[in-house]
């Protein structure tokens, strides 16, 4: 036990609590679930300099093994997307574990899901169109499952006849919900939505998308969007046909991006997640509080 945790077991307060750091405010684990998401587009040019030169700062903080397994990836978009979700993965598990910078390990299931082993709590990252997000359950380690999606990205390639290719993975009542809207775009934006509630349950069990999705079934699923209603809390869940006691949220995190988070309801007193945008440079000031 270090001296953070050791402290905070003495004060009977969360480690996360008492490494608290006082000028980050976005870092302060203030919530039982909560979501900080980036925007890592500033780092998608690799041509100029200033990118260059902090696309290669944000490398020099991951451990040798990390900064290799990046080059395996062949778009500049996707490297930084996962460049920035392991800082963001660290950057947790320093903090609510209350170890240093250089000690956070990442390990991963055989399905793939990252995690602390034996840690309090529950993390789960989702990227798309440049947004990478960091789901977290803070106090206590019940699954959190996330997943962001930007409609117009998804979709930039689909050609007509797309509304017939999921019969996979809705379920006969989803695609009924889903297309009974007539605007091809709320269409579209609703498909995600569903797509992404999947998502959010299947990645917060570990099993992502390699487990029968028509098992999972979604009603009472609400139409978000920033200019209107940019959350939505009450929609609900069959696996197999029986009722899971599950949270599942809606977020509009911009016109074409949508956010679905899934935790189960266990231990769970608060009824809304908490959803920060961060800054790129925050997360150096989250490495150097911790290191
Ligand atoms: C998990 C999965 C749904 C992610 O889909 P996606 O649309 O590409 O990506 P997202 O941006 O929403 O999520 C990516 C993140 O999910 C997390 N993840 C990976 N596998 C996961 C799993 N089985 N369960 C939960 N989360 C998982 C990782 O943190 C990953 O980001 P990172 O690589 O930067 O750490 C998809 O990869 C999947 O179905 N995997 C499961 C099985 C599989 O194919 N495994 C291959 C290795 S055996």
């Amino acid at each position: 036990m270090n001296d953070e945790v050791e402290m905070s077991a003495l004060l009977g307060v969360h480690p996360a609590q008492f490494l608290a750091v006082v000028d980050i405010p976005e870092f302060t684990w203030d919530a039982e679930c909560v979501v900080l998401y980036a925007d890592v587009r500033s780092l998608w040019l690799g041509n100029s300099s200033a990118s260059e030169e902090s696309f290669a700062k944000y490398v020099s903080l991951l451990p040798a093994y990390e900064q290799l397994a990046l080059k395996k990836y062949h778009f500049r978009s996707d490297a930084v997307q996962h460049l920035v979700s392991l800082l963001l993965q660290h950057a947790v598990i320093s903090q609510l574990q209350g170890i240093a910078w250089k000690d956070s390990r990442i390990t991963r299931s055989t399905s793939g899901r990252p995690s602390y082993q034996s840690a309090r709590f529950d993390y789960n990252v989702s990227h798309h169109g440049g947004l990478v997000a960091i789901g977290v359950r803070t106090v206590n380690s019940k699954r959190i499952g996330v997943d962001i999606v930007d409609i117009d990205e998804a979709t930039k390639n689909w050609r007509s006849g797309w509304e017939n290719d999921f019969h996979d993975v809705f379920t006969e009542n989803e695609y009924k919900t889903i297309l009974s809207e007539r605007d091809s775009y709320k269409i579209k934006r609703r498909l995600f939505t569903f797509w992404a509630l999947k998502e959010a349950y299947t990645k917060a069990i570990g099993v992502g998308l390699l487990s029968d999705l028509k098992s999972v079934e979604f009603t009472n699923v609400g139409d978000i969007d920033v200019s209107g209603l940019d959350h939505y809390s009450k929609t609900l869940c069959k696996v197999n046909g029986e009722p899971i006691d599950w949270r599942f949220e809606l977020f509009a995190l911009e016109k074409t991006v949508i956010m679905a988070v899934a935790t189960s309801n266990d231990d769970l007193l608060e009824n809304k997640t908490s959803v920060k945008l961060i800054n790129l440079q925050d997360i150096i000031k989250a490495v150097h509080s911790v290191t």
